[in-house]
């Protein structure tokens, strides 16, 4: 069976953990509990009420085959221009996450998608999915369909627009992903 790894970046409350729980557990977690990188469960308040680890394995089987994909769930940050390298270095795949009903957070993964491409030395061969979160939020959106279609050419990376509370198009995501690295 083939094993894959990716990492989830994207900036603080966007909604990485809630995208990256409901798929690999299947729940929504409704009450914001930021990630903290590092933070052993002994120590941390958050993490004894909520034991879920920040590295998620999971089973999935796309287009038949069966495949184990590691995620590494990561703590937000202001600014992304110190993005910690060890995640561009290490992860096969990434899945840029986005708020549909936070602009900024659209202009952090620009950044992040540039940072990834420098780590990698190529814009080819990287495995990449944009996701926009919160849809369900819809009366809070802030991001235009029509700006994710030009993005999404100009950039030439797919998007999704999801939500971890309806469980709408979340297993897209990542069977999108498995795909593109299957291929490489
Ligand atoms: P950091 O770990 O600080 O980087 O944040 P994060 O990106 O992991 O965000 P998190 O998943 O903790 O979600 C932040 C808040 O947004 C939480 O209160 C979630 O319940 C909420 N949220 C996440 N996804 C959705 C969604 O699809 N719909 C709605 N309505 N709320 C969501
Ligand atoms: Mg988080």
């Amino acid at each position: 069976m083939r094993k894959f790894n990716a990492v989830v970046l994207g900036a603080g409350g966007v909604g990485k953990s809630a995208l990256t729980i409901r798929f690999g557990k299947n729940v929504f977690i409704d009450q914001y509990n930021p990630t903290i990188e590092g933070m052993s469960p002994a120590l941390s308040p958050r993490l004894l009420t909520d034991p879920l680890p920040e590295e998620y394995r999971c089973e999935l089987i796309v287009d038949g085959h069966k495949c184990v994909l590691e995620i590494l769930d990561t703590p937000g940050t202001e600014q992304f221009t110190a993005l910690n390298e060890k995640y561009l270095k290490n992860a096969r795949g990434f899945l840029l996450v986005f708020s549909l009903t936070q602009e900024s957070s659209l202009r952090d993964i620009d950044s992040i998608r540039q940072q990834i491409y420098l780590a990698k030395g190529t814009e080819e061969d990287v495995p990449i999915v944009v996701v926009g979160t919160k849809l369900d939020l819809s009366n809070e959106r802030e991001v235009p369909r029509a700006t994710i279609h030009e993005l999404a050419q100009s950039w030439k990376l797919p998007f999704y627009e999801t939500s971890a509370k309806r469980n709408w198009h979340v297993t897209d995501v990542f069977e999108d992903l498995v795909r593109q690295m299957r291929k490489r």
